[in-house]
């Protein structure tokens, strides 16, 4: 018999506890599934590799039900080995509604709490970060981020003291949509740095110039922002059938195909795609288990999607 399809068996196996397990954790204790991280090159820490973002689906604070299907997100997200959770002031309610479901979970404990900073001025990003953790409910945030490059020279003096103390454990830049390269990739040539965010995916590619070659050259983790292109990729793929590529891929959707044709990049380190359904963040968590793509595999994947 060969390697493969004991892996294969395996997986399968995995694959049907994870459907049978949905929001019931002690139902993996019979066998792990096998759970990708990648490593955080700054400490040597491993985290996993599907992540989440909070932008315009942890809305809502107000409406009971829609704060249940929330809490059920965040419960499947736990249970299928999530830890990074990123939010930012610029939010609205996320940080706040994180903060006040996060105590009603059971599974939380790995979490991985990534948020931003958005303001000008010294103090008004120290207040800023400080009611972010509060609201957030994290007495040290994992990963404080600075969005958009906002003021960046100021807040990153702040940060490396924060990071001293213990504020903190990492700290990062985010820039999205293809904005502020330039200026980005100064930085990293520049200034020591945990994290980077930026937006990559199928369709928009431009990090593959020189963010990614970078970040991997520095040993800069990413987090990957856009990767459904704000959900623009399922328009195209939505109905067509599923290359070959994700049998060996133990992809059972396009949107796993996705989130591993992004992570099979070596620069990329974590996805962090949002959802506010519990159907599609089971399905993102799916992208976190079995094998990468290699070379030849991403290249399959993208031909089938131009080929859409
Ligand atoms: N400058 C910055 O720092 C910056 C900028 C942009 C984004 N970000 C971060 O990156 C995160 C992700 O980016 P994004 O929200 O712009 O875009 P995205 O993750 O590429 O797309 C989100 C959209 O995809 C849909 N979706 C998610 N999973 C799906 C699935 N399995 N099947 C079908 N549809 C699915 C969601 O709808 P449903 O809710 O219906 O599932 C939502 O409409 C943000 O939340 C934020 O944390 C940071």
């Amino acid at each position: 018999m060969s390697l493969m399809s004991i892996d294969r068996r395996r997986f399968l196996k995995n694959a049907a506890m994870l459907a049978i397990a949905g929001n019931n954790p002690a139902l993996f204790a019979a066998e792990e599934p096998v759970r990708i991280r990648k490593i955080i090159p700054s400490s040597g820490e491993k985290l996993a590799v599907v992540g989440m973002g909070t932008s315009r689906t942890f809305i809502n604070p107000d409406d009971a039900a829609f704060q249940q299907q929330l809490l059920e997100v965040l419960r499947i997200f736990f249970s299928n080995g999530g830890q990074l959770l990123d939010s930012s002031p610029m939010y609205g309610p996320a940080e706040s509604i994180v903060g006040q479901l996060l105590p009603k979970l059971d599974n939380a404990g790995d979490l991985f709490a990534a948020t931003k900073v958005w303001t000008r001025g010294e103090q008004a990003g120290i207040e800023q970060m400080r009611e972010s953790m509060r609201k957030m409910s994290v007495p040290v945030m994992d990963l404080m981020q600075i969005h958009n490059l906002k003021d960046w020279q100021t807040h990153l003096k702040t940060l490396r003291e924060w990071k001293e103390q213990g504020k903190i454990r990492y700290l990062g830049v985010t820039t999205s949509h293809g904005r502020f390269h330039s200026e980005l990739i100064d930085i990293m040539r520049k200034e020591p740095l945990d994290f980077v965010q930026l937006s990559y995916n199928i369709m928009d590619r431009e990090a593959e110039q020189v963010l990614l070659p970078m970040a991997q050259d520095k040993g800069i983790a990413t987090l990957i922002n856009r990767p459904y292109q704000r959900g623009e990729l399922f328009s195209r793929s939505r109905g067509k059938p599923l290359p070959a590529v994700a049998e060996e891929l133990h992809c059972t959707s396009w949107g796993q195909l996705y989130l591993k044709w992004i992570l099979g990049h070596p620069a990329a380190t974590c996805v962090i795609p949002a959802s506010s359904k519990p159907k599609h963040t089971r399905d993102n968590m799916g992208a976190g288990f079995a094998e990468l793509p290699d070379q030849t595999q991403r290249k399959q994947i993208l031909q089938a999607f131009n080929s859409l």
